[in-house]
C-alpha cells in the first residue's frame, strides 16, 4: 500500500552501517565505526576490518531497530552493498542480507556502493533528479558519474588517476602537522589563511591533460608541491604560514573539482550535480559550487555531511527506490564482488 520499508547493510570498508528507510523518509542510522582500530596502522587494515564488521553487526542491527521502532519482520526488503570495496568486509555484510532475507523470507536487493552514496540525497531533497552529473569525493574514491537511472546504476566519466581527494586533504594535513582526518582540520585553518598566497598546481587542466583527461582527477602532483613548497621555507629558516597553506591547498582541490564537475554537466546537457562522499563536507567545495554552478543555472544538491560518509542508510535508500521502481531483486547467492564496476 505505502512506500516500502527497507533495512539497508553497509561494510564496504570500515563502517558497519545499519540504515531503515520507508520510501524517501529515514527511519534508522546506526553506524560502528573501527576507524580507531586502524589508526595506529596507518590506514584500514582489512582482516581487521572484516572481524569488526563481524562483532558489530548483530548489535548495530539490534541499534537500527530501536531507532526506527520497526521490528525485523516488518521490513519489505533487504538490501546490501554488494561492491565495491574490501572482499572480506562486503562478505561479511552479504553473508548478514543473506541470512536476514532467507530468515524473513523477503527479497535482497544488492546494490553498488558509488550508486548508493547518490541515491542517499533522496532522505534529504527528495526525488532524485534525473539525468544528474554525480561527484563523489572522499578518502576512498574521487569519481565524475552520470546517472540516467539511479536504479540502473551509475555511468563513470572520470575518475582519480593517483590519491584520492580525500587523501590528499589527509597527507597534506600531515605535512603541516595537523593530525587525522586532515579534511576537517585544513577545512577549519583555511578559515584564516589566504586561498590566493600560494599559487599550488591544478591537476590534469592543461589543454593537452584534458585532451585525455577531460573527467580524470590527479591529486599527487599537488600533494609534492606543498610538500616541496614547505621544505623550502624550512630550508630558508622562515615559518611555515601554516592557515595559508591549508587554505591555498584547499582552493586548488576544490577549483578543479567545482571546474569538472560543472564541464561535466555542461557537456552533459545536464542541470543537476550531485556531491557526495566525506570531502563533500568541505565548507569551501559547498560555497564555490553553489556560486559558479548559480551563474551556469545549474543546480547542486549535497546532502548533509552525516549522509555523505558511509552508512546504511544510503544503501536502504537505494533499495527502496528498487522496489519503488519494481526492479527485480537478486539471487540469493548474489555475490561479493569487490571490483564491481563503479
Ligand atoms: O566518505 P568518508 O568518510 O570515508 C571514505 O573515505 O570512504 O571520507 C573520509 C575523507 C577523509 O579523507 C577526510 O579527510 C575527508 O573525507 N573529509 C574532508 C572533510 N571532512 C572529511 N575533506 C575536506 N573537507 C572536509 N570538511
Ligand atoms: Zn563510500
Amino acid at each position: 500500500a505505502d512506500e516500502p520499508l527497507v533495512l539497508g547493510i553497509e561494510t564496504s570498508c570500515d563502517e558497519t552501517g545499519i540504515g531503515v528507510v520507508r520510501g524517501h523518509t529515514l527511519l534508522a542510522d546506526a553506524v560502528a565505526s573501527s576507524v580507531e582500530e586502524h589508526a595506529r596502522f596507518g590506514g584500514v587494515v582489512p582482516e581487521v576490518a572484516s572481524r569488526a564488521h563481524l562483532e558489530a553487526m548483530v548489535p548495530t542491527i539490534e541499534r537500527a531497530c530501536e531507532e526506527s521502532g520497526i521490528k525485523l519482520s516488518d521490513v519489505d526488503a533487504i538490501a546490501v552493498t554488494a561492491g565495491p570495496g574490501l572482499a572480506g568486509a562486503l562478505l561479511v555484510g552479504v553473508a548478514a542480507a543473506k541470512a536476514l532475507a532467507l530468515g524473513l523470507d523477503k527479497p535482497i536487493y544488492g546494490v553498488n556502493h558509488l550508486a548508493s552514496h547518490v541515491a542517499v540525497d533522496q532522505l534529504q531533497h527528495g526525488p532524485l533528479p534525473e539525468p544528474c552529473i554525480a561527484m563523489l569525493v572522499s578518502g576512498g574514491h574521487s569519481s565524475l558519474l552520470k546517472v540516467t537511472d539511479i536504479t540502473q546504476g551509475v555511468d563513470p566519466m572520470g575518475a582519480t588517476i593517483d590519491d584520492a581527494a580525500g587523501e590528499a586533504f589527509d597527507k597534506v594535513a600531515r605535512l603541516l602537522g595537523l593530525g587525522f582526518p586532515g579534511g576537517p582540520v585544513i577545512d577549519r585553518t583555511a578559515t584564516s589563511g589566504s586561498s590566493i598566497a600560494i599559487d599550488f598546481p591544478r591537476g590534469l587542466t592543461t589543454r593537452r591533460d584534458l585532451e585525455r583527461h577531460r573527467f580524470d582527477f590527479s591529486f599527487s602532483g599537488l600533494k609534492t608541491a606543498v610538500a616541496r613548497w614547505i621544505e623550502a621555507k624550512e630550508r630558508s629558516g622562515e615559518a611555515v604560514p601554516v592557515a595559508d597553506v591549508a587554505a591555498s591547498f584547499q582552493e586548488a582541490v576544490v577549483d578543479v573539482l567545482v571546474r569538472k564537475a560543472l564541464d561535466a554537466a555542461s557537456s552533459e546537457g545536464i542541470e543537476d550535480i550531485i556531491i557526495g562522499g566525506g570531502v563533500a563536507a568541505n565548507s569551501r567545495l559547498r560555497v564555490l559550487a553553489e556560486e559558479r554552478a548559480t551563474k551556469l543555472g545549474i543546480r547542486v544538491r549535497v546532502p548533509r555531511p552525516g549522509l555523505c560518509t558511509d552508512n546504511g542508510a544510503m544503501v536502504a535508500a537505494l533499495g527502496a527506490e528498487m522496489v519503488a521502481r519494481g526492479r527485480t531483486p537478486s539471487a540469493l547467492d548474489l555475490p561479493a564482488d569487490s571490483s564491481q564496476p563503479i
